[in-house]
């Protein structure tokens, strides 16, 4: 890894979930690997908490639960030791200045700061911070989601915030982007000649892409019930996803290189109407049932949820790319909370043989990049089984990445905080790529508004409302985990 230089890391809603669930464990993780330059400093920022020694108290006993095996007090103590706490309130601009104070020791540093943050202070905190000179030089900020509820709210925030900060300073965030078999897909699909000619329309019948939740609302219903599956994840985890399977090879890995070709597509997905949302998007809300054999209450007696919430829980949708490459080839995409598995996956599901030779028994070739629970991409063949008659089974080929490259494989966080650090834009959105994206979901946000039909229900625990499984079986195709 190349040396980087000292930097300060600015964590606004420095006492929240985020900080402590997922922030500081990646940053620890990355300082016990050497990789965070002795200096870097990590500023929390909070309301809460008075002073340093108290949030590294909190923070130890929080985020100890989350890093598990990789804590040790020695490692711990070198980590906090970089942890300064400001209290501040992002609401009252003159704070800002105490802020600037402490930044302003070391004026040469890169700054970054992390906004983890109700969405409606972004632009208000952006404003705070030029005020004060910060987003001068080299500043970054980094945006997390929800970046709006529908385009035009999108567009108010990419709108207020450009105007304190130049978009190559602005990072958003979409931690899909991060997780390692996606940058294999990457690696897979433009390191190799093996795949590119077949991965087109003339070769591919279908892709699959699926990221299920065993996990109901939780304790978020407040922020869930707005948003919704569709918003939550389909705008921007899953479209991003389908981005990487379907763009053309980029020139270079540079970051814009890679985020025009993954516009692109994001402008060719066929747009809907109110005929084909109705055709084409399938959504959800979970009734109580039993995962993993325990029972759990439906989405509309969960704490928090009002009892008429038509709010979607699942979304299963077609899309279709209008490109030479892809014309023809549907896109299922499938998300849900309160599902059978924990499961995300791209399913690429190859056409069958011109001619079939060896009778009914050949299945089409299939490539699976699983993301999760376990990080591997396995390609399904056809070969024959032992003994004397010609019979054919599918077997497959694994790459296993932790066995083969022994090594810790980092989480998401982990590797988009060293991409920010390092000033690395190609894993984060940019803002016409979210634009596009809110587009497209537009016309099902709207329909769904208009619609006097609610969210169809299904039982928790089973692999949501049965109209999923009919958007494919109308296309003579299932989903994997039915075929
Ligand atoms: C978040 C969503 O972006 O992604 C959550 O807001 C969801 O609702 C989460 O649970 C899933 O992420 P992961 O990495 O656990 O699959």
């Amino acid at each position: 890894m190349t040396a980087i230089d000292a930097f300060d890391m600015v964590l606004f809603g420095g006492t929240g979930d985020l900080v402590m669930r997922k922030l500081l464990p990646a940053l620890y993780h990355q300082h016990q690997d050497g990789n965070l330059p002795a200096d870097g400093r990590l500023i929390c920022l909070g309301r809460s908490v008075p002073d340093t020694a108290a949030y590294i108290e909190k923070a130890h006993s929080l985020a100890k639960g989350y890093l598990g095996s990789a804590y040790n007090d020695a490692d711990w103590a070198t980590f906090s030791a970089r942890i300064q706490y400001l209290k501040l309130d992002a609401t009252q601009p003159e704070e800002f200045t105490k802020l600037a104070e402490v930044l302003n020791e070391f004026p040469r540093r890169s700054r970054v700061f992390y906004l983890s943050t109700a969405p409606d202070l972004f632009a208000p905190i952006s404003k705070s911070l030029a005020a004060v000179g910060l987003n001068k030089g080299n500043s970054r900020v980094v945006l997390e989601k929800p970046l709006g509820h529908d385009l035009e709210s999108s567009n108010k925030i990419s709108h207020e915030v450009g105007e304190f900060f130049q978009e190559q300073q602005i990072y958003r965030i979409d931690h899909y982007l991060g997780k390692e078999p996606v940058l294999n897909l990457i690696a897979l699909r433009f390191g190799n000649t093996l795949l590119e000619p077949l991965w087109r329309r003339e070769w591919i019948r279908d892709v699959q892409i699926t990221v299920t939740e065993q996990v109901g609302v939780e304790t978020r219903a407040d922020f869930y019930d707005k948003a919704g599956a569709l918003r939550d994840m389909i705008q921007n985890h899953l479209l991003q996803l389908l981005t990487i399977v379907a763009m053309e090879p980029p020139a270079s890995i540079d970051a814009d290189a890679v985020r025009d070709e993954k516009l692109k597509i994001l402008r060719a997905l066929k747009p809907l109407t109110a005929e084909t949302v109705h055709s084409h998007v399938v959504r959800g809300q979970y009734r109580a049932g039993a995962v993993n054999g325990k029972p759990v209450p439906g989405y509309l007696e969960e704490p928090g949820v009002p009892a008429s919430s038509k709010t979607e829980t699942f979304v299963a949708l077609k899309a279709e790319i209008q490109t030479w490459r892809w014309a023809g080839v549907p896109f299922y995409l499938r998300t849900g909370k309160r599902l059978q598995e924990r499961l995300a996956e791209i399913v690429i599901n190859f056409r069958e043989t011109p001619l079939s030779i060896f009778g009914r028994n050949a299945t089409p070739n299939r490539l699976v990049i699983q993301l999760q629970p376990d990080e591997s991409v396995r390609l399904y063949l056809m070969a024959k089984e032992p003994g004397n008659q010609f019979r054919l089974r599918p077997v497959h080929l694994d790459l296993d990445f932790k066995e083969f490259f022994q090594a810790r494989a980092p989480e998401a966080y982990e590797r988009l905080l060293m991409d920010v650090i390092r000033g690395d834009l190609s894993l984060f959105v940019r803002r016409d790529e979210l634009q596009a994206a809110w587009k497209w979901v537009e016309p099902i946000i709207d329909s769904w508004e208009t619609s006097i039909e609610g969210p169809k229900p299904y039982t928790a625990g089973t692999w949501g409302p049965a109209a999923s499984s009919a958007l494919l079986s109308r296309d003579g195709l299932c989903w994997h985990e039915e075929s």
